[in-house]
């Protein structure tokens, strides 16, 4: 038995000394003094010893118990002094070398202009309102004076998501006219600006998405006089004093008697150039009384109230604010044009 233990103790020690992990550690701890393991054996036979002869045994078995014991702990705490010292190494993070750059984006042009239009309308008592892109035939039509029949109405021009012409991208802001009349009490000052889509062909001019901005305002007494007024007061807060306009008349089933609004081309301040045409006059944006029955179909007097609208085209307005010249360098999203605002 003495030479047992003794060998016991030799292998062990070899084996916990060469142990190359700590899960290495718990299976020697487990083969040695475990339940099962062969040092507990050797305890578990002393009751074959004679009496003279036990203590002595006993004395040395747990000599090797001890020594194993701290054997482990020791190979155990060289073992995690390793491990740490290579995560260390490892890990280790150099403050000093220099942050990589943060490439910030940009503001797109059209956007700032939008916030331009927002804050002249907002420090005249408007109120900001966002409206839904799929929009009823209903609201973008019927309830603005353009009954079936009417030629806006046509597939050739408009994207339509239903055989019966029902539901549909909005091809103008004026719906959200009818949303605001059904919804807000009155008196109404709105802007509306958002996306509105037409089936058109892409070129220098055209886009079959572009924004628009509408307004609106309905109270008692409103006059054709208010509309150019404030129309002027913006176009001369975006462009700078002195920017002159014209109104032409038009058409437009919602509104009567309607207006076209030009500025006074930037590029030859009047004289014609490309940029106009040759016209010396840019067309801004469409506007008008808003018709009586209009207002009447959403539920308003127009023997008490009257109202006048307008829709500016985004695109446009930026084009001229920032002197941009084609319309597909809004779309583009080229950085190295956008930086340039
Ligand atoms: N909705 C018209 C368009 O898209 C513009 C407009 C708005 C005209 C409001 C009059 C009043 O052309």
């Amino acid at each position: 038995m003495k030479e047992q233990l003794a060998q016991i103790r030799v292998q062990a020690l070899a084996a916990v000394a060469a142990a190359e992990s700590t899960a290495a550690l718990d299976e020697l701890r487990v083969q040695y003094l475990g339940k099962k393991g062969a040092l507990t054996a050797v305890l578990k036979s002393m009751g074959k010893l004679s009496p003279e002869e036990r203590p002595a045994m006993g004395q040395l078995a747990n000599e090797v118990r001890a020594a194993l014991e701290q054997a482990l702990e020791a190979r155990g705490a060289e073992l995690a002094a390793a491990d740490l010292e290579r995560r260390l190494k490892e890990e280790a993070l150099d403050i000093t070398v220099p942050g990589a750059p943060v490439k910030l984006g940009h503001r797109h042009p059209m956007y700032l202009a939008l916030d331009e239009i927002k804050e002249i309308f907002i420090g005249m008592g408007f109120t900001v309102l966002d409206g839904p892109e799929v929009e009823l035939a209903s609201y973008n039509f019927d309830k603005l004076n353009a009954p079936e029949g009417h030629p806006s109405r046509d597939w050739s021009d408009t994207f339509y998501f239903d055989e019966d012409s029902r539901v549909m991208l909005r091809s103008q802001t004026s719906p959200m006219q009818v949303r605001a009349m059904e919804t807000m009490p009155l008196p109404i000052r709105i802007i509306a600006p958002g996306r509105v889509y037409r089936k058109d062909e892409v070129d220098a001019t055209h886009s079959p998405m572009f924004h628009q901005v509408e307004g609106m305002v309905i109270d008692k007494g409103v006059t054709m006089a208010d509309l150019k007024g404030t129309l002027n007061t913006v176009v001369e807060k975006l462009y700078g004093k002195g920017t002159k306009t014209r109104f032409r008349p038009h058409h437009f089933p919602f509104t009567e008697p309607s207006c076209e609004m030009d500025v006074q081309c930037h590029k030859c301040g009047g004289v014609g150039c490309p940029t106009c045409k040759g016209e010396g006059w840019i067309e801004l944006l469409g506007a008008g009384m808003i018709h009586p029955r209009v207002l009447e179909m959403s539920g308003i007097d127009p023997n008490v109230y009257s109202g006048w609208a307008f829709g500016i085209g985004l695109e446009r307005t930026a084009m001229r604010r920032f002197k941009i010249a084609d319309l597909r360098l809004i779309f583009e999203n080229d950085v190295r044009f956008l930086e340039q605002f």
